[in-house]
């Protein structure tokens, strides 16, 4: 019995196992669920060094360092310099010509870069609108190192000693009739080109000309080892560094360090003045002498003006001229819009323009000009016309008056054929309230 009832439970022991193993065997096919993470394996051997990363962008400012040591005193007290330009050096326009082209390019039609022209290889050198082909009596190409002028109103010469022609080549007894100027010709005035007599055989005649004619002037030495010259420079002509100062530092560095921009009228007088800017000299002729406008300028109203709210420093007069362009950057209009408004319908109609009342020619540059016909070759900076007045010179005839009188405002065109002549007393009448509305 008990046998009987073991083998019962062996039997039910392996029926249950059975189950369990069917039921496991089931359910065999299915992934158990991942077990945790193991724990993190030791770090693997450096890789290869990877390509350089693009620059980062650049930090800030550091704070501004202490003033250095005060520099020795400069040479010049008359030059503007500021201790960056005491160390920069003069480089040449052709270097700010590469960075400045738009400049560069309308700068070398002006008259600035023609003052002082050497002649190379015998050659004659040549301008932007005038010709040069006239030598002085016994002189050839090769005996010339450089022209003066030639631009717009006339030239000189100097031989290869430096000395400004004023005779013929070794000459022994000073011929004062001597021909050694040669003038353009000026339509204004009737003049074909022709000679004239300058400091004529005078001997030896330095050419001291150089602290208005060129670049880094410097009054010691002789430039090209030339006796006759005083001074050296850097370059002939006035160029860029004349009015921006040495400009080696900027050329470097143009965001680094600048170069001087000076805007004053002052600027311009430094060579646009003859002696004091309380008086306008006067020549024969009668004629206000040239290279004058800073004290043309200075006896006007205009004084509150700069040069440079006409004048493109960069272009000049002449090449807008010959352009037939408008030769100035602002025009009087802009300005007197009461007086342009109020004018002459006669005027008008003949194309009277401002300039030829209130900027008459009254300067003599060259010879080819006549004071009969109130023709001179270079137009005046005073402006303001005195209805009362028809002398324009002083008793002695040494000093310009500083205003324009009706002589110089008005015959040009009445007094010379191109309109009708009138009298003192009349054009007195039309003159007084000229712009008056009517
Ligand atoms: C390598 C190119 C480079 C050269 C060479 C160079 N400049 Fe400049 N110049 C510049 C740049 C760029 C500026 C504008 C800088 C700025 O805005 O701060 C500049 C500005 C100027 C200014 C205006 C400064 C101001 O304060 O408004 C003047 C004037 C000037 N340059 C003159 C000259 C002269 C004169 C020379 C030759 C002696 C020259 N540059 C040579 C690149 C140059
Ligand atoms: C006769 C004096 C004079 C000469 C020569 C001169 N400059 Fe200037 N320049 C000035 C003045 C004045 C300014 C101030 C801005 C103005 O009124 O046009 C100026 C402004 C500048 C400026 C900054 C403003 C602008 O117009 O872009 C640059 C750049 C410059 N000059 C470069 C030159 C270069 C290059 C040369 C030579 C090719 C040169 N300058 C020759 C007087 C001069
Ligand atoms: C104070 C400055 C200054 C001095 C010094 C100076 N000049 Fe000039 N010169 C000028 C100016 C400015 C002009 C142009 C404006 C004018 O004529 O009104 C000029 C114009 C000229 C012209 C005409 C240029 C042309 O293209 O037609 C000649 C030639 C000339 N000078 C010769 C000389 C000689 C020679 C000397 C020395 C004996 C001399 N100058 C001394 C400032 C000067
Ligand atoms: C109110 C405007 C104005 C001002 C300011 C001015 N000018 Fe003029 N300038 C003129 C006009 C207009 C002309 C004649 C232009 C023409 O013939 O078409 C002229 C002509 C010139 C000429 C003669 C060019 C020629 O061949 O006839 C020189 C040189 C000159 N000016 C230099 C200067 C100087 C230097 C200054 C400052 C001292 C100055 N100007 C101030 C308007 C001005
Ligand atoms: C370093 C001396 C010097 C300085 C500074 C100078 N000039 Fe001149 N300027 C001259 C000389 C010399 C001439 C005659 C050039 C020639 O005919 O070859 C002249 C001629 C001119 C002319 C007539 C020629 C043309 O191209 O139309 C004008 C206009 C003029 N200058 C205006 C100015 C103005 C405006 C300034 C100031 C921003 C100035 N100048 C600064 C010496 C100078
Ligand atoms: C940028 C402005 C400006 C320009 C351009 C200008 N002027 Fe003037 N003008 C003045 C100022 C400012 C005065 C002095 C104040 C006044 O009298 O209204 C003056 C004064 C005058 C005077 C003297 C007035 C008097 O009572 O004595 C005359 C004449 C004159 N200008 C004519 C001209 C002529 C001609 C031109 C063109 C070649 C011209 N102006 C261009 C601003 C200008
Ligand atoms: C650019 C040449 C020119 C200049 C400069 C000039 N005039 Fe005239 N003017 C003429 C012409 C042309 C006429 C008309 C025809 C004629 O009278 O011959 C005229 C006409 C006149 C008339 C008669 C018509 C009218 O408007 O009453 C008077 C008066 C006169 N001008 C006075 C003057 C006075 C005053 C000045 C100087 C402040 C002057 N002119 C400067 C060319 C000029
Ligand atoms: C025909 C000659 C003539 C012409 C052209 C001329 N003016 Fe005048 N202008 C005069 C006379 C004359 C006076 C003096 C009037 C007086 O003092 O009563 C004068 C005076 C002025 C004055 C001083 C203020 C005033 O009204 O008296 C200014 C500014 C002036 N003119 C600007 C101009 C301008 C700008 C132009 C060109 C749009 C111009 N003028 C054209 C003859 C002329």
């Amino acid at each position: 019995m008990r046998k009987q009832k073991n083998l019962v439970n062996l039997l039910v022991a392996i029926a249950l196992l059975l189950l369990v193993a069917g039921l496991l065997a089931s359910c065999a096919g299915a992934p158990g669920a991942p077990g945790p993470a193991g724990p993190q394996g030791p770090a693997g051997p450096a890789g290869p060094t990877g390509p350089q990363g693009a620059q980062g962008p650049a930090g800030p400012a550091g704070p501004q360092g202490p003033a250095g040591a005060q520099g020795p005193a400069g040479k010049d007290a008359s030059a503007a310099t500021t201790a960056a330009a005491t160390a920069a050096t003069y480089i040449g326009s052709d270097k700010c010509a590469a960075c400045h082209k738009d400049i560069s390019d309308v700068y070398a039609k002006s008259g600035h870069a023609f003052k002082l022209n050497k002649v190379v290889d015998g050659k004659a050198p040549t301008m932007p609108f005038t010709k040069i082909d006239q030598l002085p009596a016994g002189y050839t190409w090769n005996d010339i190192s450089y022209i003066i002028g030639g631009y717009n109103w006339k030239y000189r010469f100097i031989d290869k000693k430096g000395y400004i022609i004023t005779d013929k080549p070794g000459a022994t007894i000073s011929d004062t009739n001597y021909l050694n100027q040669w003038n353009f010709a000026n339509p204004a005035a009737s003049k074909e080109a022709g000679w004239s007599k300058y400091s004529s055989g005078v001997k030896e005649l330095k050419y001291t000309c150089g602290p208005c004619h060129t670049t880094g002037y410097k009054p010691t030495g002789n430039q090209d080892n030339m006796p006759g010259v005083v001074g050296t420079w850097s370059e002939p002509g006035i160029r860029c560094e004349a009015c921006h100062g040495p400009g080696s530092l900027h050329a470097a560095n143009p965001y680094g360090a600048s170069v001087q921009v000076d805007r004053d009228p002052e600027l311009c007088g430094k060579c646009h003045i003859r002696s004091d800017v309380t008086k306008i000299d006067a020549k024969s002729g009668p004629f206000v002498d040239h290279h004058e406008q800073y004290e043309e300028f200075y006896q006007s109203k205009h004084l509150a003006l700069k040069c440079v709210d006409c004048h493109n420093p960069h272009q000049g007069v002449v090449q807008l001229r010959q352009a037939k362009a408008q030769t100035t950057r602002t025009l009087c209009e802009n300005c007197h819009f009461k007086e342009a408004r109020n004018q002459s319908a006669a005027h008008l109609a003949v194309k009277a323009q401002c300039i030829d009342c209130h900027m008459p020619r009254l300067i003599a540059s060259s010879a080819s000009v006549d004071a009969s016909k109130f023709a001179g070759d270079t137009r005046v900076h005073v402006f303001a016309i005195d209805p009362d007045a028809t002398a324009q010179f002083s008793p002695d005839g040494k000093f310009l008056v500083s205003q324009v009188s009706l002589d110089w405002a008005c015959k040009s065109c009445h007094g010379t054929g191109k309109a009708s002549p009138k009298t003192d007393a009349e054009l007195k009448a039309r003159a007084k309230g000229y712009h008056t509305a009517k």
